[in-house]
C-alpha cells in the first residue's frame, strides 16, 4: 500500500530542475524516480509543467510540479495497492483529467509513476525489468549509440541531430557496449590529430564542425575501421534528423547550413545516403505534421530502412495507430516522458509490436541518471535502445544498469544482434 508520494526539484545534465518523486510503501519501502525533459520537444508531447517564474531559473522552476505530487497525487495515490501499475496509473489520469496531462504536469505524474512501480518491484522482491515485463523479459537491447552531436543539441555547424553506431554484429550487449565505447575513442583520437573539437554535445557524443552529414558519416566509418571493426558487417548506422525542427510553412529549411528544400528533395537525400552508406535507421526523416511526406518516404524507403517516429508517434498510441493506418514510418521512439505515465508508455509499445513496428526505447537530451529506460526496453523486449555516447554519466548509467541485467538473466539474456530490426 501506498502510504505517501512527496516530490522535490533536483537539476538534469543541462543543469535545469527537473522532478523527482519518491514513494513511501506501509511495511517502509520507499524509491524514487526522476524524470527527464527535451530540448527538440515535439509539438504533441503531454504537458511539461514548468513554474514561468522568471525569477528562479529562468523560468523553468518545477515547484508547481512537484506541489502537484505533494499535494494531489499523494491525496489520490494513498491506500492504493502501489503492484497495481495500471490502477495507479488510471488514477493519475482520472486526477489530471486532460488529454495532455496539462493540469498536473507530465513531469509530475511520470515521477510519480516509475516511483510507485520502483517501490513496487522492491516490495515483490523483483528486479523492475522483472515487476514490468514478467517471466517473459529477457532480450537486451541493442544500443544506438548516438558518438556525433549536433542540432539543437550542440552548437556545431550540422543540422543532423544524431549520429548514432549500432554494434549489430557483437556477440553480447556486453561486447556491444565495448565495441562502441572503442569506436568512439577512436573517433575522439581522429578528431584531435585532424585539430578539431573532440568535446561533447548533450547526449555525450563529439560535436565538431563539419560541413554536413557526410562528412560526418565519413568520420564514423574511418573511427570504426581505426578501431578494428568493419563498417556494415559489425556495425551499422542510425541517425535522426529531428526534422521537425527544420519546418517551415511551405517546406524545411536547414538553420546552420542556411539551405532550404522541399520534402520531396529531402526523401531523396537520405535515399541518397542510404544508398551509399551503411545506414539501417533514420529517425524523424521528415516534419512531425508532414503525414504525406511520412507516407511517401516510408513507400519508398520502408522496405530497406527503419523510419523511427519520434517526435511524429511522441509516444501516444493514438497517434501510433493513426500512422499504421496511413502508412507511416515502421517503428516508433518510445520516450515515457512525452505521454506521462508507464502504462500508457507500455501500450504504445504493445500496440506497436502487434503491429509489426519496432520499438526503440529513448532517453532525453536532458537526463538525470535514473535508469528506468534500461528496465523497460528489456521489460518489454523492445530489442533497441537510444541513450547516448559511452560519455556523460547520466548516459553511462543506463548503459552499466543494462550491463548488470545482463549478468543477472541466466545465460546473459538474449541478444538480438541483426535481428533487432523488425
Ligand atoms: P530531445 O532529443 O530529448 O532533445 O527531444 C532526443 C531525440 O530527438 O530523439
Ligand atoms: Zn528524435
Amino acid at each position: 500500500r501506498i502510504v505517501s508520494v512527496t516530490a522535490r526539484e533536483i537539476l538534469d545534465s543541462r543543469g535545469n530542475p527537473t522532478v523527482e518523486a519518491e514513494v513511501a510503501l506501509a511495511g517502509g519501502v520507499r524509491a524514487c524516480a526522476s524524470v527527464p525533459s527535451g530540448a527538440s520537444t515535439g509539438a504533441f508531447e503531454a504537458v511539461e509543467l514548468r513554474d514561468g517564474d522568471g525569477g528562479r531559473y529562468g523560468g523553468k522552476g518545477v515547484l508547481r510540479a512537484a506541489g502537484n505530487v505533494d499535494g494531489p497525487i499523494c491525496e489520490a495515490l494513498a491506500g492504493l495497492d502501489a503492484t497495481d501499475t495500471t490502477a495507479v496509473d488510471r488514477a493519475l489520469l482520472t486526477l489530471d483529467g486532460t488529454p495532455n496531462k496539462v493540469h498536473l504536469g507530465a513531469n509530475a505524474m511520470l515521477a510519480a509513476s516509475i516511483a510507485c512501480a520502483r517501490a513496487a518491484a522492491v516490495a515483490c522482491n523483483l528486479p523492475l525489468y522483472r515487476f514490468l515485463g514478467g517471466v517473459s523479459a529477457q532480450v537486451l537491447p541493442v544500443p544506438m549509440m548516438n558518438v556525433l552531436n549536433g542540432g539543437a543539441h550542440a552548437t556545431n555547424s550540422i543540422d543532423v541531430q544524431e549520429f548514432m553506431i549500432m554494434p549489430v554484429g557483437a556477440p553480447s550487449f556486453g561486447e556491444g557496449v565495448r565495441w562502441c565505447a572503442e569506436v568512439f575513442h577512436a573517433l575522439r583520437s581522429l578528431l584531435v590529430e585532424e585539430g578539431l573539437s573532440a568535446s561533447v554535445g548533450d547526449e555525450g557524443g563529439c560535436a565538431p564542425d563539419l560541413p554536413g552529414d557526410e562528412q560526418a558519416i565519413e568520420y564514423l566509418l574511418r573511427a570504426m575501421e581505426r578501431a578494428g571493426y568493419r563498417p556494415g558487417e559489425d556495425f551499422v548506422l542510425a541517425m535522426d534528423a529531428a526534422a521537425s525542427e527544420w519546418k517551415t510553412a511551405d517546406g524545411y529549411r536547414l538553420p546552420k547550413a542556411g539551405k532550404s528544400c522541399t520534402a520531396d528533395e529531402l526523401i531523396e537525400h537520405w535515399r541518397s545516403l542510404a544508398e551509399r552508406y551503411p545506414i539501417r535507421s533514420i529517425e524523424d526523416p521528415v516534419g512531425e505534421e508532414d503525414w504525406d511526406a511520412w507516407r511517401r518516404i516510408t513507400e519508398a524507403l520502408g522496405d530497406r530502412l527503419q523510419l523511427v517516429g519520434d517526435d511524429f508517434f511522441v509516444t501516444n498510441t493514438a497517434r501510433l495507430e493513426r500512422g499504421m493506418e496511413h502508412g507511416c514510418a515502421n517503428a516508433i521512439l518510445i520516450k515515457p516522458n512525452q505521454i506521462g505515465t508507464l502504462t500508457e508508455t507500455m501500450d504504445a509499445m504493445r500496440t506497436a509490436r502487434r503491429n509489426g513496428y519496432a520499438s526503440i526505447v529513448s532517453h532525453r537530451s536532458g537526463e538525470t541518471s535514473d535508469t528506468l529506460i534500461a528496465d523497460l526496453a528489456v521489460a518489454l523486449n523492445a530489442g533497441q535502445i537510444k541513450t547516448g555516447a559511452p560519455s556523460r554519466g547520466e548516459r553511462v548509467a543506463k548503459y552499466n544498469r543494462l550491463l548488470r541485467i545482463e549478468q543477472e538473466l541466466s545465460g546473459g539474456g538474449i541478444w538480438p544482434g541483426k535481428k533487432c530490426f523488425l
